[in-house]
């Protein structure tokens, strides 16, 4: 069995960290975001594939110094080429069925549960799905009976919606849907191809976990919060000398004795915090540095951010090497 990872998206929401590291390299909990996807798959597929595009010799690089537990292939696109075009464009020898997953979603599933009911039901593809109050910005499923997909609409107007059941990102195929992807130009695989196949049988899976789409700063600190509470984000003790509360999952090199911190803080390698400065709930990335007396609260610094003494940085996305 193999898996498809789609992660060629520009992370525009994410702006302006993605202007230079890819949405699926930010840190979350610890270690990057595709790292936490990656926990999500078996450990004895036979390959990986990463269909990449925006950033890719950064997110190839990455994957090739930080190898996860089986082969990796990546696949890059020229050109961006939607979900379903990165899918046609890197399918080539995938297995049937396969795994398709997401890069930027945080959960806890059992893949083998999902294949075990894909298998059981035989249709041409289970889609996990997760529960959520607002839609609007997911596919929403219409279900059956036996959670047989009824109906798929992408992103659809809040009163169209036909359930509150959304695509989860994790799902497995039939290597035949492959083929029903038109090549050679920009596709959205649910727009324009899941509501076609329907008609052969898809299923829903549906999660009873927490679950999150980090797309989004604000996103991207919840998916944090349920990665630590949920134990995935190591050990989370403070930093050495440090006050306050975790968890804190701090990288290598941290300097942070004498500042305080509040629940939910990654702290990327060579950080610095100052003394008196306070930082919770936050995605702090490598080599930042937190003035002393400084607040950091709600926010996302990208590496190499300065944080002046005193300032308070409430809410707020820093892209590389800023001064505030
Ligand atoms: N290779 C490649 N090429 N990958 C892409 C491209 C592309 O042109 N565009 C997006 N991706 C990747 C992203 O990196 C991400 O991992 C995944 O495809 C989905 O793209 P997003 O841009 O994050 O889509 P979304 O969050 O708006 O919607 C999708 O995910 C939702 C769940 O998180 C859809 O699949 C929805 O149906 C779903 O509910
Ligand atoms: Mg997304």
């Amino acid at each position: 069995m193999k898996a498809l990872v789609l992660i060629g998206g520009f992370g525009t929401r994410l702006r302006p960290i993605t202007y230079t590291v890819p949405k699926q390299l930010i840190p979350v909990a610890g270690k990057p975001l595709l790292y936490h996807v990656f926990d999500l798959l078996p450990r004895d597929l036979e390959e990986v594939v990463l269909a990449t595009g925006y950033k890719a010799e950064i997110v190839d690089a990455y994957v090739r110094a930080h190898p996860p537990p089986w082969p990796v292939r990546t696949v890059a696109e020229r050109e961006p080429l939607g979900t379903g075009g990165g899918m046609k464009n890197a399918g080539g020898g995938m297995s049937d069925p396969f795994f398709l997953v997401n890069s930027d979603v945080v959960t806890a599933l059992d893949a083998g549960d999902l294949l075990a009911l894909h298998r059981s039901r035989g249709g041409v593809g289970t889609m996990t799905l997760a529960e959520v109050e607002d839609t609007k910005p997911y596919g929403v499923a219409a279900l059956g009976a036996n959670d047989r997909i009824e109906a798929f609409v992408e992103k659809p107007d809040p009163q169209d919606a036909p359930s509150h059941w959304i695509n989860a990102g994790v799902a497995v195929w039939s290597a035949s849907v492959l083929d029903r992807i038109p090549s050679g130009r920009p596709v959205s695989f649910e727009r324009e191809v899941v509501p076609g196949l329907l008609a052969q049988g898809l299923y829903g899976y549906r999660l009873r976990r927490y679950w999150e789409d980090a797309g989004t700063p604000d996103r991207m600190l919840r998916a944090q919060q349920l990665l630590f509470a949920d134990g995935r984000g190591g050990k989370g003790l403070l930093p050495h000398g440090a006050l306050g509360r975790g968890p804190v999952a701090a990288g290598r090199g941290v300097v942070a004795s004498g500042a305080s911190f509040g629940p939910n803080v990654t702290l990327g390698d060579g950080a610095t915090v100052e003394p008196g400065a306070h930082v919770e709930n936050a995605i702090v990335m490598e080599g930042v540095v937190v003035g002393r007396e400084a607040e950091v609260r709600n926010s996302l610094l990208g590496p190499g951010v300065r944080v002046a003494p005193g300032r308070r940085v409430v809410g707020e996305t820093l892209g590389e090497g800023a001064q505030t």
